[in-house]
C-alpha cells in the first residue's frame, strides 16, 4: 500500500494549509524559523521525508532513514505568556492522536517525549524565535517513529515505532492530518487551563523516583509534580523540593 507521502499527496491532504513538503531537507525546524521571520502564519507546516541535520533536545542530533518517520515542524504565534504551554502542546497532541488510533499505554515522559509503555515513539523540539524582547513565534518540531527499525541500534531498549504498537501499516499522510487536528485544537486554546491539565494528566512518571540528567546540576528524588511553567518538581532525600526546567529524566535514582 502506498501512503502517498509526497509533495502532491501531502499538500492535497492538508489544503488549504500553508505547507511545504521536502523529500530531503537539513532540518524542518530551520525552515520553520526562517518562515517565522518571513511572516508565515501560525498553523503553517514544514514536512520532510528525511532530514540531513535533524536535531533533538539538549544539543543532540535526531535522525531517521527516509521512509520511516513522520518529521515536521508546526508554527505557532503565541503570546509570550503562553510560551511554556506552547512547549506542552506537542507531546499532548501526539499522545491524543495515538490514543485515537487505539494505541495503549501512551504517556508523556517529562517534558515532552511521547512513550508507548516505557519506549519513546516521538520526540518534540520547541524552538522560540525572539526579536529583542518580543516573541516572534515558536517552531514545534515533531519526530515520530512510524516504522523505524531499532533492531541492533543503541536505542533498541528505549525506542519503538508506531507500527510495532499497532501491528499494522500506518499512512504518514493520514497520521499527519490527525496530528494537525489536535495541534490546531490546542493552539486555539493556548491560554486556557485545560491544556496544562491535559498535559499534566498524561505525564507518566509522577510520584516515582527519578534522576533529572543533563540539567545544570543533577536533581534526584521523587517527581512530585509540575508547575505552571512546565518545570518538574522533585523532592530530594533531604525533603527539599527542587525545580528542573530542562533536562531528561531517568526512572530511579542514579
Ligand atoms: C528529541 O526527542 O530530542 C526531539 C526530537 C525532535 C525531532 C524533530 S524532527 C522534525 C523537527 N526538525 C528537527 O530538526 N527536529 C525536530
Amino acid at each position: 500500500m502506498g501512503e502517498n507521502f509526497t509533495e502532491a499527496g501531502v499538500t492535497a491532504a492538508l489544503a488549504p494549509r500553508y505547507v511545504r513538503f521536502f523529500e530531503q531537507v537539513g532540518s524542518t525546524n530551520d525552515v520553520g524559523l526562517k518562515w517565522l521571520a518571513e511572516g508565515a502564519p501560525g498553523g503553517a507546516v514544514v514536512v520532510a521525508d528525511e532530514q540531513t541535520s535533524g536535531r533533538g533536545r539538549l544539543g543532540r542530533s535526531w535522525t531517521a532513514p527516509a521512509g520511516t518517520a513522520l518529521t515536521f515542524s508546526y508554527l505557532l504565534r503565541p503570546e509570550a505568556s503562553a510560551l511554556s504551554r506552547a512547549a506542552m502542546l506537542g507531546g499532548l497532541a501526539v499522545s491524543e492522536a495515538l490514543e485515537q488510533l487505539g494505541v495503549a499505554e501512551v504517556g508523556i515522559k517529562w517534558p515532552n517525549d511521547v512513550q508507548i509503555g516505557r519506549l519513546k515513539v516521538c520526540g518534540v523540539l520547541p524552538e522560540a524565535s525572539w526579536d529583542g524582547g518580543s516573541l516572534v513565534g515558536v517552531v514545534l518540531g515533531i519526530g515520530l517513529n512510524a516504522r523505524v527499525d531499532f533492531t541492533g541500534s543503541p536505542f533498541a531498549d528505549s525506542a519503538t515505532s508506531l507500527e510495532d504498537a499497532l501491528g499494522e501499516r500506518v499512512s504518514r499522510v493520514d497520521l499527519l492530518a490527525l496530528l494537525l487536528k489536535r495541534l490546531d485544537y490546542w493552539a486555539g486554546d493556548l491560554n486556557g487551563a485545560a491544556l496544562f491539565e491535559a498535559w499534566r494528566g498524561r505525564l507518566n512518571m509522577l510520584n516515582l523516583p527519578v534522576s533529572v540528567i543533563n540539567a545544570g546540576s543533577p536533581v534526584e528524588g521523587i517527581a512530585e509534580g509540575v508547575d505552571a511553567d512546565g518545570a518538574l518538581l522533585v523532592r530530594g532525600n533531604d525533603g527539599q523540593v527542587r525545580r528542573a526546567l530542562a533536562g531528561d529524566i531517568a526512572l530511579g535514582n542514579a
